[in-house]
């Protein structure tokens, strides 16, 4: 079979080295379309392939339309609003996410960026412990309970609301469940965003849930941009000058957010969450393994799709 990995952000080279050897092994030839500009290249290298292995790459319909050979797309990561569900289930194309990989990197940064604003963003100046502050963490899944744990070791308090679970499942790792997101927000000095960009969530945070922040909050985003309503946002942070904004994923009006808010804004250059060489080792060489292993046993786990 022929395995594709599409990467227009490059996999480190040891992860790159290791989903050539996985494939290998199996007796499939792997390619890489690395750095591509735009969707023509994409879609011209995936025409003869059986697999595609991406990140962040878009999976549109038009990509899945010719993409012929295709049986299984795995995207090397947690989100999964990049790839075309539909397109892809009516193609009969299976689709898998490589959850819990690169989350540790991913909570990593949300607490370097904490201790970032914190400190002034490093700049002269006094700044602030993360010690006895709140952590509001909405969605209590791989990442947020990675930032919880991490949270608890700079001795904060992990308050944390996610629907999806049970108040015993986020009583156990030591957090405290907020009875609604209005509550989260209302006791949190930071609140981390760990929510998929879906139809429910986006434009989701807005004016009334990050005006309920007490004096000096911090809403950090490693998630996703567009769950963010970045024109209610950026009313809050002109009524609030004490509340700040950090995000790993440049928001639209991002020159907006950087004129007018300085230092209580900062948006990193490229979306850095999951680069790491350890995240991408994880999160490459699962792909790769179950593109091997559903080829070879019809092991489905982690489809996202169904038809
Ligand atoms: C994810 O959903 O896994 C992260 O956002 C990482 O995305 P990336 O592979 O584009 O860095």
């Amino acid at each position: 079979m022929k395995i594709l990995v599409a990467t227009q952000k490059p996999f480190a080279a040891a992860a790159v080295n290791g989903i050539k050897a996985i494939g290998e092994k199996a007796g499939h030839t792997v390619s890489f379309l690395e750095k591509y500009e735009g969707t023509a290249e994409l879609v011209a290298a995936v025409a003869d392939a059986d697999a595609l292995i991406v990140r962040s790459d878009k999976v549109t319909a038009e990509v899945v339309a010719a993409a012929k050979n295709l049986k299984i797309v795995v995207r090397a990561g947690a989100g999964f609003d990049n790839l075309d569900l539909e397109a892809l289930s009516a193609a009969k194309v299976v689709a898998m996410n490589t959850p819990g990989q690169n989350s540790n990197a991913v909570a990593e940064l949300a607490l370097g960026l904490m201790v970032f604003m914190n400190r002034n963003q490093f700049t002269p100046g006094t700044g602030l412990e993360l010690k006895g502050k709140t952590i509001g963490i909405q969605a209590y899944g791989n990442v947020g309970r990675l930032v919880g744990k991490l949270a608890m070791g700079f001795g904060m308090n992990v308050l944390a609301f996610d629907p999806y679970l049970k108040d015993e499942q986020i009583e156990a790792t030591g957090a405290k469940v907020a009875a609604s997101l209005e509550d989260l927000y209302s006791k949190s000095d930071f609140i981390s965003l760990h929510i998929p960009a879906t139809a429910e969530t986006k434009g989701s945070i807005g004016y009334n849930l990050v005006s309920k922040m007490p004096k000096k909050g911090c809403l950090i985003n490693t998630a996703r941009k567009e769950v963010i309503n970045e024109e209610e946002l950026i009313k809050v942070l002109e009524e609030r000058d004490d509340l700040r904004y950090v995000t790993d994923i440049a928001p639209d009006r991002n020159a907006e957010f950087a004129e007018k808010f300085g230092k209580r804004f900062f948006s990193t250059p490229k979306k850095m969450g999951a680069e790491t060489a350890e995240a991408n080792v994880n999160a490459g060489l699962a792909a790769a393994n179950q593109i091997c292993d559903f080829f070879a046993t019809g092991n489905t786990r982690f489809q996202l799709n169904k038809f």
